[in-house]
């Protein structure tokens, strides 16, 4: 697996696991256990999560795959912007260890930015790094005055910025991933198939077929291609997981992404940051 340096110095693996929607179920509980662990076989040991997600539900699924396992993942959660202050911040971060049967987490991001100023989230986060509760921090969702804000109210300590970004969705790419990028910080790109939508539109399947990829390769390659997004794909089925992985063995080269470009328009100008 090909790694990407987080500007704290961390070699994390450039694909990692999606969680929203799994522990819903019990009927397919086993089915994404089995998911979740081919994923860190197949060494996408980043595994994101959220308090949100099913409320706690995918936080315990997590933490039930990766049990005996803990030292290969690399875990990032979550805290909603209503549990932002510090206390709460705090609390919601001490929860979401118990579900996760962990200790640590590795990194631990504001979901979205909500009432409670920065500086309160950047001072709980900051006092979790010192009692050994999480070991970075950063943000989710926020746009480039947001992450200039963040950053001002003493969250110099960044990591990464987890945006929606795929090929149907390329706003960022106008002006907040390359203001993230000179700063070393990482974009982790959610829903990188747009949902699964991305997966069934026409050009991109012939595309795929032409280059004997699959069409979820194509969309994790072409993320992949820039330096430093790292996409985090979501599925419950382990041969998808396995498929996914062996997106980091292809490379665009520049006639394909040119190619990419002429399907899916680059920005032409700034727009508000899109969110799911
Ligand atoms: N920070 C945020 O606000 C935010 C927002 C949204 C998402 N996220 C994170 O990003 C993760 C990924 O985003 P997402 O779940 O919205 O969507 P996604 O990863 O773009 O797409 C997931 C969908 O694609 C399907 N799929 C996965 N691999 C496939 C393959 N190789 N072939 C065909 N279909 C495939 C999945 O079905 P199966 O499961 O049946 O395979 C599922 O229906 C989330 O799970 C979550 O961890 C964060």
């Amino acid at each position: 697996m090909k790694t990407i340096r987080m500007p704290g110095g961390d070699e994390v693996a450039a694909l990692g696991q999606g969680t929203w929607y799994l522990g819903d179920d019990p009927a397919t509980h086993d089915r994404e256990i089995a998911a979740l662990r081919e994923g860190l076989d197949q060494g996408m040991t980043l595994i994101d999560t959220a308090e949100m997600y099913g409320n706690g539900r995918a936080e315990s699924l997590v933490g039930e795959a990766i049990a005996g396992r803990r030292d290969e993942a690399y875990l990032v959660s979550k805290v909603l912007p209503s549990n932002a202050g510090f206390e709460a911040t705090i609390r919601a971060c001490e929860a979401s260890l118990s579900r996760l049967g962990t200790d640590c987490l590795d990194l631990y991001l504001l979901h979205w930015q909500g009432r409670e100023p920065f500086g309160e989230t950047v001072a709980a986060f900051e006092r979790l790094q010192v009692d050994g509760k999480i070991r970075h921090y950063g943000v989710s969702n926020l746009d480039l005055a947001a992450s200039q804000a963040f950053l001002d109210a003493g969250g110099r300590a960044m990591q990464a910025n987890q945006l929606l970004y795929n090929l149907d969705q390329r706003g960022i790419e106008w002006d907040l991933l390359p203001w993230l990028d000179e700063r070393g910080i990482v974009t982790m790109a959610y829903s990188p198939f747009d949902g699964g939508a991305l997966l069934r539109h026409r050009e991109l399947v012939d595309f795929a077929t032409a280059r004997d990829m699959t069409p979820a390769q194509v969309c994790l390659a072409w993320l992949a291609s820039h330096k430093r997004v790292l996409p985090i794909p979501k599925s419950a089925d382990p041969a998808r997981v396995a498929e996914n992985a062996e997106a980091m063995h292809w490379t665009l080269d520049a006639a394909d992404l040119a190619t990419l470009d002429s399907l899916f328009d680059p920005p032409t100008g700034p727009s508000a940051l899109s969110i799911y």
